[in-house]
């Protein structure tokens, strides 16, 4: 059967109010502790993704037990038999890696295929496994597959990682967090995310401190109890749909989200000339007067201008008068969604790190290929600028994401379906 695609008739304004779903990027780290609890742990707020479908396929295959209990997901790791994840479900999701720390954290012993690359660049895990190694974990690997072991009490220790990967940060935090020693982590990375993988894992009982700062304390504890906790909303989701009321010249009240971790998002988009006004859990951003370049923007580390809405703000800057600029510093392979506006009338350069976009009055539709997860949900912002027809396929980079994208915008008055 043909793939299914979003037909977008783009040219209308959005307005009207939407619930921003839980964060894809807390709830995985998240679903990969449950493993270290001896109890059954309830999260609640879990999102409908299929990245979420395969984190519970991977926490079945090791012997847990998992149900979904509307918004929530029930996870009993009491069973918990296996430490070694398949190269297919490594394959599915590389984010997989995040369960290395967790199974080595509870079984002491991990095996599991080296995750590939993706379409964002190599995504080394270099830093992940040193941090292990300080733990005193002893890795090999053979045949693209990594055979990983843990002393069976991890003493602590204090370490600095060259970069603020959120990754190694999240996996270091895992196989520390049962164990007798005190683990410290210098320049690990403050996203909302580990805070929120730190609230999980204290609820449990671990004991954990510094989480959103540059130095994560981890003290060992004998075992984790269950817990039940909510996990928080996805900054990315939000910003989405700011870039979809942006472009539109719309109106939109998101609900549900937490503004505080979204100020170098909702920044640009005041450069940007929309007016945003954020409350305790809802932010109103409205964008009436036509769209201004951004002279220069910049992907860092949290708390910098997120990578993850780098191409979300590269679609809106294709319709803001004048010449804005995107320096890329953190993925090698984040200009993707360019070529596919381009088709759209777009006019941006993108070379190396860097894209240069010059505001055109009007987009015209076309048919448009999703080439990964953020990039995707650029071209469905660039469709609903755009006058005419515009469909986007290879949709399951979206669902990875986005729950029901397309349900979503359509309840802002856009006229989208899946065919
Ligand atoms: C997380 O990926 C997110 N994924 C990404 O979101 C996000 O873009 C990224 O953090 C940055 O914020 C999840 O949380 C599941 P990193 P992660 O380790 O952990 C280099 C999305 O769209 N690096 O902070 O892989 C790496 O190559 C996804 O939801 C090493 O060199 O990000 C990259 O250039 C895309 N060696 C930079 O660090 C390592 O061992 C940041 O990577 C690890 C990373």
């Amino acid at each position: 059967m043909t793939e299914s695609r979003l037909y977008i008739e783009g040219g209308k304004k959005l307005s009207g109010e939407i619930s921003v779903h839980g964060a894809k990027n807390s709830v995985l780290p998240v679903l990969a502790a449950a493993l270290l609890s001896q109890d059954v742990c309830r999260i609640e707020n879990c999102p409908a993704l299929s990245d979420v479908y395969s984190s519970t396929r991977i926490l079945r295959s090791l012997g847990c037990k998992c149900r979904r209990d509307g918004s929530a997901l029930e996870v009993d790791a009491r069973t918990l038999s296996g430490c070694e994840i398949s190269e297919d479900l490594m394959r599915e999701m590389r984010s997989s890696i995040v369960f290395l720390g967790a199974i080595l954290g509870r079984l002491r012993r991990c095996r599991l295929s080296f995750p590939g690359g993706c379409e964002l660049g190599p995504r080394p895990i270099d830093i992940h496994l040193s941090g292990l190694s300080k733990l005193g974990a002893k890795i090999t690997e053979d045949h693209g597959v990594l055979d990983c072991t843990l002393p069976q009490s991890v003493s602590g220790a204090d370490m600095t990682l060259p970069l603020p990967s959120v990754g190694a940060t999240e996996n270091i935090m895992l196989a520390a967090v049962l164990g007798s020693g005190e683990t410290v982590i210098r320049n690990a990375a403050r996203e909302p995310e580990i805070s929120d993988l730190a609230g999980f894992l204290n609820a449990c009982g671990a004991k954990i401190s510094g989480q959103g700062s540059s130095t994560v304390t981890v003290k060992g504890v004998g075992r984790l109890h269950g817990a039940e906790y909510s996990v928080m909303p996805d900054r990315i989701v939000a910003a989405t749909y700011m870039g979809a009321a942006a472009i539109t010249g719309g109106e939109v009240m998101l609900k549900g989200v937490r503004p505080a971790d979204m100020y170098s998002t909702t920044a640009v988009f005041e450069q940007a000339g929309a007016a945003v006004y954020p409350y305790s859990d809802r932010i109103y951003i409205s964008a009436k007067r036509p769209l201004k370049a951004v002279k220069t923007l910049r992907t860092a580390p949290y708390p910098g201008f997120a990578t993850d809405c780098q191409p979300i703000v590269m679609a809106v800057l294709t319709k803001a008068r004048g010449t804005s600029m995107i320096v890329e510093n953190i993925f090698e392979n984040r200009f993707r969604a360019a070529p596919e506006l381009r088709r759209l009338g777009a006019d941006i350069k993108a070379e190396g790190k860097v894209a240069v976009i010059e505001g055109v009055p009007r987009l015209s539709g076309a048919a448009l290929v999703a080439t990964d997860l953020r990039a995707g949900a650029a071209l469905v912002l660039g469709g609903l600028a755009a006058e005419g027809v515009t469909t986007v396929s290879n949709l399951g980079y979206i669902d990875r994401g986005y729950e029901s994208l397309e349900t979503s915008l359509r309840s802002l008055g856009a006229r989208i379906r899946r065919i």
